[in-house]
């Protein structure tokens, strides 16, 4: 990537933050690629300009709900033309805000971490669910499921909603919750009418200077959510998704022992990657 004239302050697996000032930074999505918290040698190429579009999409049609990160500056109010040129398509400029200190997950249908803590105990996240219920089955109703925000190199860890509340406050815990479920289920109608299915998603907030309550981050993307495509649809099977699936599935083929280096992705699972992250882009934000 080319060349930035603000100062790094931090970088994430994904996303790489830079200083603007000191209410303000630049966020800029990295094409890297991260598979069972390795991240891969192998770049996607336009992954990061594609995530950035869609998250972009839904900070714009959610914004009714609840106040988000953008400050309304453009990439161009805060770096030479060049620079501009070449990153806007990958970067925003947000408000430094103080991160809430759960991730706040959202679960419409049962799978990933959900159905395996479902099989082993009848519970996700401590709420209790009909019995019988099948992998991939809709939810009777729209669930927050928060887990902690792990230390780098640890795993996120799912809590009840006590935890939760123990961890940032009654009150923000249930404002949290309330935003996370509104969020999710206006978003998902709206992608089921594309074709989409959002089986699960997460949601980050922070706190702006006024203590308000604010969307942060990524939204709705397939990085941080699992969209199933609808015509694939089908209860009791783990349906083929739009995120990082192609690329797990080649790696847990490879024989790899999942620690790090990953091997070398092959360039036709590259290529097939990027492809479904832009199908979603023009299912959800296409004419
Ligand atoms: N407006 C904001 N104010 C402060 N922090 C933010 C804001 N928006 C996003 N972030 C943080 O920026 C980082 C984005 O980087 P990235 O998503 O690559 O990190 P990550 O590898 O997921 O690591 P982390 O575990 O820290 O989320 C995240 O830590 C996220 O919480
Ligand atoms: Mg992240």
């Amino acid at each position: 990537m080319s060349a930035i004239s603000l100062n790094k302050i931090y970088s994430g697996k994904v996303r790489d933050l830079y200083a603007v000032d000191d209410k303000r930074m630049l966020m800029v999505a990295s094409d890297r690629l991260s598979a069972f918290d390795v991240i891969l040698d192998d770049p996607i190429p336009g992954k990061g300009e594609i995530l950035t579009q869609i998250s972009n999409f839904w900070f714009d049609k959610l914004a009714h709900i609840m106040p988000n990160h953008f400050t309304g500056d453009s990439v161009y109010d805060v770096l030479p033309r060049e620079e501009a040129a070449a990153l806007e398509k990958r970067a925003v400029v947000a408000k430094k805000l103080e991160p809430v200190k759960v991730e706040a997950i959202v679960r419409g249908y049962l799978a990933g971490s959900g159905w395996k803590d479902y099989q082993k105990t009848g519970t996700v996240c401590g709420i209790k669910l009909p019995e019988g219920m099948q992998e991939a089955q809709q939810l009777p109703e729209v669930i927050f499921t928060p887990s902690t925000k792990a230390e780098v190199g640890d795993h996120d860890e799912n809590i009840s909603f006590e935890q939760c509340e123990a961890i940032i406050g009654k009150e923000l815990a249930a404002e949290v919750r309330e935003k996370a479920i509104r969020l999710y289920t206006e978003a998902a109608e709206y992608a089921r009418s594309r074709g989409i299915i959002v089986c699960d998603t997460k949601f980050e907030f922070g706190l702006d200077e006024n203590g308000t309550l604010t969307l942060m981050d990524e939204v709705l993307t397939p990085d941080s959510s699992r969209f199933w495509p609808a015509d694939q649809y089908r209860v009791g099977t783990n349906p083929p998704s739009f995120d990082k699936q192609f690329v797990r599935d080649w790696l847990e083929q490879s024989g790899w022992n999942k620690q790090a280096p990953a091997p070398r992705v092959p360039a036709d699972v590259v290529a097939k990657t990027v492809e479904k992250y832009q199908e979603a882009l023009d299912l959800l934000a296409g004419a």
